[in-house]
């Protein structure tokens, strides 16, 4: 005696060989989706990030051969973040909106390939100060609106570089649409907004303070009072919502996997594309277990990246993209 559809359903009956588990294959990946965000470095500064295996700080030079190879194995762009020299930090982080520092090179390099491959850049002001934080602090606490103005003029040199993408990583209030503003007046009104507009107060971003050099954060120690606080989703909706209104094209959630629930309830409810980032501390988790030989390490990266398309991104950040690119371009998955 048998309850349910069983026999007559078996759902193992479509897992039985590899060719018809592809057939009903419901997610795909492709080199397409990914993003691979890179570090840029002087000629002076180390390369060497601790507690993130296979990825180094780049010169420029280095870089150009990197997104070269990015190119011909098909990743859809790459992220830029700076390791600005420590004496170019300042309390206000105003090298920011030098237009011939490090990240303005960089674009200008990568632009000079000529190469089909999107160039995105991070608007925000953490590598930049001596205090780590990603906006200005007056009278001890980042200040939201002095620190927008910051901000309009960072994405304003880094549009004027040739960035074809600005993200704005800071999680201040109204930026987005400030940014799109100022923008707009400069005729820059083709540059795509793919704004942060998520972005939890996480401690799986370790990794990735150390690789830009703003592990310390002076006076205030941790980013809460302007990251997302990570038991809301509600939350996370408002913000999605109001930087729709300001003008943003796309909108990334990071974390990613442990936030895979905030990107599908996003997918549902807005229709606009959707990109995960998976964060650095993702990424070491995964490299550190596998480095034990506890599990496998190219396959559970895999994973990670199909269950985020599953959950509904449209592309993810991953830092992992190329050795990704080089499996997937091998296999199709
Ligand atoms: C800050 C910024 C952070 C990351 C991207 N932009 C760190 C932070 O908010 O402290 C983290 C990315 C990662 O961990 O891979 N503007």
């Amino acid at each position: 005696m048998f309850y349910g559809k069983y026999p007559a359903s078996r759902l193992r009956r479509l897992r039985q060989s590899s060719w018809m588990r592809d057939l009903v294959s419901e997610t795909s990946l492709t080199p397409k989706d990914l993003i691979w965000p890179i570090f840029v470095r002087d000629e002076f500064s180390p390369a060497d990030i601790q507690g993130m295996p296979n990825v180094k700080r780049l010169t420029i030079s280095e870089l150009q051969e990197a997104v070269q190879y990015a190119a011909d194995l098909g990743i859809s762009s790459v992220a830029l973040f700076p390791y600005t020299p420590l004496p170019l930090r300042s309390h206000d982080g105003l090298e920011a909106v030098n237009p011939d520092n490090l990240m303005c090179r960089a674009i200008h390099a990568i632009k000079n390939l000529n190469l089909d491959i999107g160039v995105i850049t991070d608007v925000a002001l953490d590598p930049y100060t001596d205090h780590a934080h990603d906006g200005i602090i007056i009278n001890g606490r980042v200040h939201n609106d002095a620190t927008i103005e910051i901000l309009k003029r960072q994405a304003h040199i880094q549009a004027q570089a040739g960035a074809d993408v600005l993200a704005p990583s800071d999680m201040m209030d109204g930026r987005i649409g400030a940014i799109r503003g100022h923008l707009d007046e400069n005729h820059f009104h083709d540059k795509i907004i793919m704004s942060y507009a998520v972005k939890f107060a996480s401690s799986f971003y370790g990794p990735f303070r150390s690789a830009v050099g703003a592990e310390s954060l002076h006076g205030l120690s941790d980013k809460k009072t302007y990251q997302v606080n990570f038991s809301n989703s509600d939350e996370a909706m408002r913000e999605i919502a109001q930087d729709i209104e300001e003008g943003a094209d796309m909108i990334i959630i990071k974390p990613g996997l442990p936030y895979s629930d905030v990107i599908h309830r996003a997918k549902q409810k807005f229709n606009i594309p959707i990109i995960a980032y998976q964060v650095s501390g993702e990424y070491s988790m995964i490299k550190a277990a596998a480095a034990n030989g506890w599990i496998d390490g190219t396959k559970a990266m895999l994973e990670s990246l199909m269950c985020l398309k599953r959950a509904g991104a449209s592309g993810i950040f991953t830092y992992a993209a190329p050795e990704m690119a080089e499996l997937l371009s091998a296999v199709m998955v």
